[in-house]
Protein backbone atom coordinates (compact mmCIF):
# COMPACT_ATOMS: atom_id res chain seq x y z
CA UNK A 1 0.00 0.00 0.00
CA UNK A 2 2.81 2.65 1.12
CA UNK A 3 5.02 1.42 -2.04
CA UNK A 4 1.15 2.18 -4.37
CA UNK A 5 1.23 6.07 -2.50
CA UNK A 6 4.66 6.39 -3.03
CA UNK A 7 4.35 5.38 -6.81
CA UNK A 8 1.35 7.58 -7.26
CA UNK A 9 3.53 10.28 -5.94
CA UNK A 10 6.44 10.08 -8.24
CA UNK A 11 3.82 9.84 -10.85
CA UNK A 12 2.29 13.14 -10.29
CA UNK A 13 5.43 14.72 -9.58
CA UNK A 14 6.52 13.78 -12.81
CA UNK A 15 3.98 14.71 -14.65
CA UNK A 16 4.03 18.04 -12.96
CA UNK A 17 7.92 17.98 -14.30
CA UNK A 18 6.81 17.11 -17.40
CA UNK A 19 4.01 19.51 -17.93
CA UNK A 20 6.10 22.57 -16.45
CA UNK A 21 9.10 21.47 -18.93
CA UNK A 22 6.49 21.60 -21.75
CA UNK A 23 5.31 24.62 -20.78
CA UNK A 24 8.39 26.86 -20.70
CA UNK A 25 8.99 26.85 -24.73
CA UNK A 26 5.44 28.24 -24.72
CA UNK A 27 6.48 30.67 -22.65
CA UNK A 28 9.39 31.56 -24.39
CA UNK A 29 7.61 31.79 -27.36
CA UNK A 30 5.00 34.43 -26.53
CA UNK A 31 8.32 36.18 -24.82
CA UNK A 32 10.03 36.83 -28.22
CA UNK A 33 6.66 37.87 -30.14
CA UNK A 34 6.42 40.88 -27.52
CA UNK A 35 10.04 41.23 -28.22
CA UNK A 36 9.21 42.00 -31.81
CA UNK A 37 7.64 45.31 -30.56
CA UNK A 38 9.75 48.52 -31.14
CA UNK A 39 10.26 50.36 -28.09
CA UNK A 40 7.86 53.16 -29.57
CA UNK A 41 5.17 50.78 -30.09
CA UNK A 42 5.26 49.42 -26.37
CA UNK A 43 5.23 53.08 -25.38
CA UNK A 44 2.18 54.30 -27.41
CA UNK A 45 0.33 51.05 -25.63
CA UNK A 46 1.52 51.56 -22.15
CA UNK A 47 0.49 55.40 -23.03
CA UNK A 48 -2.97 54.05 -24.47
CA UNK A 49 -3.71 51.77 -21.56
CA UNK A 50 -2.52 54.82 -19.25
CA UNK A 51 -4.22 57.30 -20.74
CA UNK A 52 -7.66 55.05 -20.35
CA UNK A 53 -7.57 53.57 -17.73
CA UNK A 54 -9.75 56.08 -15.15
CA UNK A 55 -10.92 58.11 -18.23
CA UNK A 56 -14.96 58.67 -18.25
CA UNK A 57 -16.02 59.31 -21.91
CA UNK A 58 -19.04 60.90 -20.90
CA UNK A 59 -17.92 64.11 -19.00
CA UNK A 60 -16.83 66.82 -21.31
CA UNK A 61 -13.57 68.19 -20.12
CA UNK A 62 -13.20 71.88 -19.18
CA UNK A 63 -10.54 74.35 -17.40
CA UNK A 64 -10.52 73.59 -13.58
CA UNK A 65 -11.25 77.97 -13.58
CA UNK A 66 -14.68 76.72 -14.38
CA UNK A 67 -14.99 78.53 -17.49
CA UNK A 68 -16.26 76.84 -20.93
CA UNK A 69 -14.30 74.49 -22.86
CA UNK A 70 -12.96 76.35 -25.91
CA UNK A 71 -13.84 74.47 -29.13
CA UNK A 72 -11.50 76.12 -32.38
CA UNK A 73 -13.79 75.54 -35.22
CA UNK A 74 -13.23 75.66 -39.05
CA UNK A 75 -14.41 73.93 -42.41
CA UNK A 76 -12.76 72.95 -45.30
CA UNK A 77 -14.69 72.67 -48.55
CA UNK A 78 -13.65 69.54 -50.84
CA UNK A 79 -16.81 69.57 -53.02
CA UNK A 80 -19.77 71.36 -54.03
CA UNK A 81 -20.96 68.30 -55.77
CA UNK A 82 -24.95 69.82 -56.62
CA UNK A 83 -26.60 72.76 -56.84
CA UNK A 84 -30.83 72.39 -57.08
CA UNK A 85 -31.65 76.07 -57.98
CA UNK A 86 -35.73 74.88 -57.60
CA UNK A 87 -35.60 73.32 -54.62
CA UNK A 88 -32.75 75.98 -53.37
CA UNK A 89 -30.75 72.94 -51.87
CA UNK A 90 -26.49 72.47 -52.41
CA UNK A 91 -24.92 69.43 -51.49
CA UNK A 92 -21.36 69.59 -50.06
CA UNK A 93 -18.48 67.98 -49.33
CA UNK A 94 -16.29 68.93 -46.49
CA UNK A 95 -14.09 68.45 -43.61
CA UNK A 96 -15.42 69.84 -40.12
CA UNK A 97 -12.15 70.85 -37.80
CA UNK A 98 -12.37 70.93 -34.18
CA UNK A 99 -9.56 71.21 -31.47
CA UNK A 100 -10.05 71.71 -28.07
CA UNK A 101 -8.11 70.21 -24.88
CA UNK A 102 -8.94 67.24 -22.68
CA UNK A 103 -6.35 67.81 -20.02
CA UNK A 104 -7.31 63.71 -19.04
CA UNK A 105 -5.31 63.48 -22.47
CA UNK A 106 -1.70 64.88 -21.37
CA UNK A 107 1.04 63.40 -20.71
CA UNK A 108 5.37 63.95 -20.48
CA UNK A 109 6.96 62.43 -23.68
CA UNK A 110 10.21 61.79 -22.04
CA UNK A 111 8.03 59.37 -19.69
CA UNK A 112 7.35 57.18 -23.13
CA UNK A 113 9.96 56.98 -24.98
CA UNK A 114 9.74 60.59 -26.83
CA UNK A 115 5.77 60.09 -27.82
CA UNK A 116 4.37 63.08 -28.66
CA UNK A 117 1.36 62.31 -30.69
CA UNK A 118 -1.19 59.41 -30.52
CA UNK A 119 -4.06 58.77 -32.75
CA UNK A 120 -6.97 57.96 -30.46
CA UNK A 121 -10.45 55.88 -31.41
CA UNK A 122 -13.56 58.86 -31.27
CA UNK A 123 -15.54 56.28 -29.34
CA UNK A 124 -12.43 55.83 -26.66
CA UNK A 125 -13.15 59.72 -26.02
CA UNK A 126 -15.53 62.58 -25.88
CA UNK A 127 -16.34 63.93 -28.39
CA UNK A 128 -18.89 67.25 -28.61
CA UNK A 129 -21.78 66.55 -29.84
CA UNK A 130 -21.81 69.00 -32.57
CA UNK A 131 -24.03 68.62 -35.76
CA UNK A 132 -25.74 70.58 -38.71
CA UNK A 133 -28.15 72.43 -37.19
CA UNK A 134 -29.87 73.19 -40.19
CA UNK A 135 -30.05 70.16 -42.15
CA UNK A 136 -32.25 68.97 -44.80
CA UNK A 137 -32.95 64.84 -45.35
CA UNK A 138 -30.08 62.21 -43.51
CA UNK A 139 -27.11 63.43 -46.06
CA UNK A 140 -25.44 64.52 -42.60
CA UNK A 141 -23.81 61.79 -41.09
CA UNK A 142 -20.21 61.73 -40.92
CA UNK A 143 -18.17 59.69 -43.96
CA UNK A 144 -15.74 58.75 -41.66
CA UNK A 145 -14.99 59.57 -37.71
CA UNK A 146 -13.31 57.20 -36.10
CA UNK A 147 -9.60 58.85 -35.17
CA UNK A 148 -8.64 61.95 -33.36
CA UNK A 149 -5.18 63.20 -32.90
CA UNK A 150 -4.05 63.91 -29.24
CA UNK A 151 -1.02 65.84 -28.95
CA UNK A 152 1.04 65.37 -25.35
CA UNK A 153 -0.46 68.78 -24.17
CA UNK A 154 -4.11 67.03 -23.90
CA UNK A 155 -4.78 69.01 -27.34
CA UNK A 156 -7.36 66.71 -29.63
CA UNK A 157 -8.07 67.63 -33.44
CA UNK A 158 -10.45 65.78 -34.59
CA UNK A 159 -12.08 66.26 -38.38
CA UNK A 160 -15.02 64.09 -39.19
CA UNK A 161 -15.51 64.34 -43.15
CA UNK A 162 -19.01 65.26 -44.13
CA UNK A 163 -21.61 65.03 -46.59
CA UNK A 164 -24.38 67.82 -46.62
CA UNK A 165 -27.15 69.22 -47.81
CA UNK A 166 -28.42 72.15 -46.43
CA UNK A 167 -31.00 74.81 -47.57
CA UNK A 168 -29.89 77.90 -49.20
CA UNK A 169 -31.58 81.44 -50.08
CA UNK A 170 -31.91 83.87 -52.89
CA UNK A 171 -28.97 86.19 -52.71
CA UNK A 172 -28.67 89.64 -54.11
CA UNK A 173 -26.51 90.44 -56.90
CA UNK A 174 -23.63 92.95 -56.44
CA UNK A 175 -24.43 96.61 -58.55
CA UNK A 176 -21.43 95.31 -61.01
CA UNK A 177 -22.80 91.76 -61.15
CA UNK A 178 -26.71 92.30 -61.20
CA UNK A 179 -26.78 93.69 -64.62
CA UNK A 180 -25.11 90.74 -66.11
CA UNK A 181 -27.68 88.84 -63.97
CA UNK A 182 -30.41 90.14 -65.70
CA UNK A 183 -28.75 89.81 -68.93
CA UNK A 184 -27.73 85.93 -68.70
CA UNK A 185 -30.96 85.32 -66.13
CA UNK A 186 -27.95 83.90 -63.65
CA UNK A 187 -28.70 83.61 -60.21
CA UNK A 188 -26.80 83.41 -56.87
CA UNK A 189 -27.28 81.42 -54.04
CA UNK A 190 -26.12 82.29 -49.93
CA UNK A 191 -25.79 78.79 -48.33
CA UNK A 192 -25.78 79.13 -44.63
CA UNK A 193 -24.26 76.01 -42.30
CA UNK A 194 -24.57 76.42 -38.76
CA UNK A 195 -22.94 73.91 -36.83
CA UNK A 196 -23.67 73.64 -32.59
CA UNK A 197 -24.59 71.50 -29.72
CA UNK A 198 -27.95 70.86 -28.37
CA UNK A 199 -27.34 69.89 -25.07
CA UNK A 200 -23.95 72.15 -24.15
CA UNK A 201 -24.86 75.82 -23.43
CA UNK A 202 -22.41 78.70 -23.42
CA UNK A 203 -21.73 78.21 -19.93
CA UNK A 204 -20.05 74.79 -21.08
CA UNK A 205 -18.86 74.92 -24.31
CA UNK A 206 -17.27 78.02 -26.35
CA UNK A 207 -17.42 77.63 -30.31
CA UNK A 208 -14.15 80.03 -31.27
CA UNK A 209 -13.86 80.39 -35.40
CA UNK A 210 -10.40 81.77 -35.84
CA UNK A 211 -10.49 82.34 -39.49
CA UNK A 212 -13.21 84.60 -41.07
CA UNK A 213 -13.15 82.62 -44.17
CA UNK A 214 -13.73 78.95 -44.60
CA UNK A 215 -10.75 76.76 -46.19
CA UNK A 216 -10.50 76.22 -49.77
CA UNK A 217 -6.91 74.86 -50.06
CA UNK A 218 -8.62 71.39 -49.85
CA UNK A 219 -10.71 72.03 -52.60
CA UNK A 220 -11.32 69.42 -55.17
CA UNK A 221 -14.14 70.21 -57.28
CA UNK A 222 -15.64 73.81 -56.82
CA UNK A 223 -18.12 74.17 -58.88
CA UNK A 224 -21.44 72.25 -59.90
CA UNK A 225 -23.72 73.00 -62.51
CA UNK A 226 -22.39 75.84 -63.51
CA UNK A 227 -22.33 77.63 -60.42
CA UNK A 228 -19.09 78.64 -58.76
CA UNK A 229 -18.19 79.80 -55.16
CA UNK A 230 -18.12 83.60 -54.64
CA UNK A 231 -17.53 84.15 -51.73
CA UNK A 232 -17.35 82.60 -47.70
CA UNK A 233 -17.57 83.75 -44.36
CA UNK A 234 -17.54 82.35 -40.86
CA UNK A 235 -19.11 84.08 -37.39
CA UNK A 236 -20.07 82.68 -34.42
CA UNK A 237 -24.19 83.40 -33.60
CA UNK A 238 -26.24 83.07 -30.19
CA UNK A 239 -29.60 81.42 -30.18
CA UNK A 240 -31.91 81.51 -26.86
CA UNK A 241 -34.71 78.78 -26.56
CA UNK A 242 -37.50 78.72 -24.96
CA UNK A 243 -37.79 74.80 -23.17
CA UNK A 244 -40.99 75.87 -21.58
CA UNK A 245 -43.73 77.96 -23.39
CA UNK A 246 -45.72 79.06 -20.47
CA UNK A 247 -42.64 79.88 -18.53
CA UNK A 248 -40.91 82.75 -18.93
CA UNK A 249 -38.12 82.16 -16.05
CA UNK A 250 -37.07 78.25 -17.45
CA UNK A 251 -35.76 79.90 -20.47
CA UNK A 252 -32.54 77.63 -21.80
CA UNK A 253 -29.58 79.09 -21.90
CA UNK A 254 -27.83 80.19 -24.98
CA UNK A 255 -26.87 78.03 -27.37
CA UNK A 256 -23.90 78.77 -29.62
CA UNK A 257 -23.45 77.86 -33.71
CA UNK A 258 -20.30 78.50 -35.48
CA UNK A 259 -22.10 79.98 -39.30
CA UNK A 260 -20.02 78.46 -42.07
CA UNK A 261 -21.92 80.99 -45.38
CA UNK A 262 -21.16 80.38 -48.76
CA UNK A 263 -22.29 82.20 -51.76
CA UNK A 264 -22.31 80.67 -55.01
CA UNK A 265 -23.51 82.21 -57.94
CA UNK A 266 -24.02 80.95 -61.81
CA UNK A 267 -22.41 84.31 -63.24
CA UNK A 268 -19.69 83.88 -65.40
CA UNK A 269 -18.05 86.82 -64.48
CA UNK A 270 -17.33 84.96 -60.61
CA UNK A 271 -16.05 82.01 -62.87
CA UNK A 272 -12.75 82.47 -62.48
CA UNK A 273 -13.10 83.03 -58.22
CA UNK A 274 -12.09 79.97 -56.48
CA UNK A 275 -11.61 78.02 -58.93
CA UNK A 276 -7.95 78.06 -60.10
CA UNK A 277 -7.90 74.51 -61.94
C1 LIG B 1 -7.80 77.94 -30.69
O1 LIG B 1 -7.45 79.05 -31.47
C2 LIG B 1 -6.71 80.04 -30.78
C3 LIG B 1 -6.50 81.18 -31.75
O2 LIG B 1 -7.72 81.78 -32.07
C4 LIG B 1 -5.41 79.46 -30.28
O3 LIG B 1 -4.71 80.41 -29.51
C5 LIG B 1 -5.69 78.24 -29.40
O4 LIG B 1 -4.49 77.61 -29.04
C6 LIG B 1 -6.54 77.24 -30.15
N1 LIG B 1 -6.91 76.16 -29.25
C7 LIG B 1 -6.75 74.87 -29.56
C8 LIG B 1 -7.14 73.90 -28.52
O5 LIG B 1 -6.32 74.51 -30.64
Amino acid sequence: MKILISLTTVMFVASVQSSSIHLSPKGQDGQSVSDNRSPGTRARERLMNTLLANYVKSVNPGPYDGSPLQINMSLSLINLDSVDTKERIIETHSLLWMTWTDERLSWNPSDYHEVNKLHMPTDSIWIPDIDLLNNDGDANKPVSDMIADVTSDGSVIYAPELHLKSLCETGQEAPEAARIARILGSSELVCKLLFGSWTYDTTEIKLVTPSSQMDMSTLIRLSADNFHVKSTSVEVDHKTFNCCPNDENKKKLPIQFATFTIVISNNPIYRRGYNTR
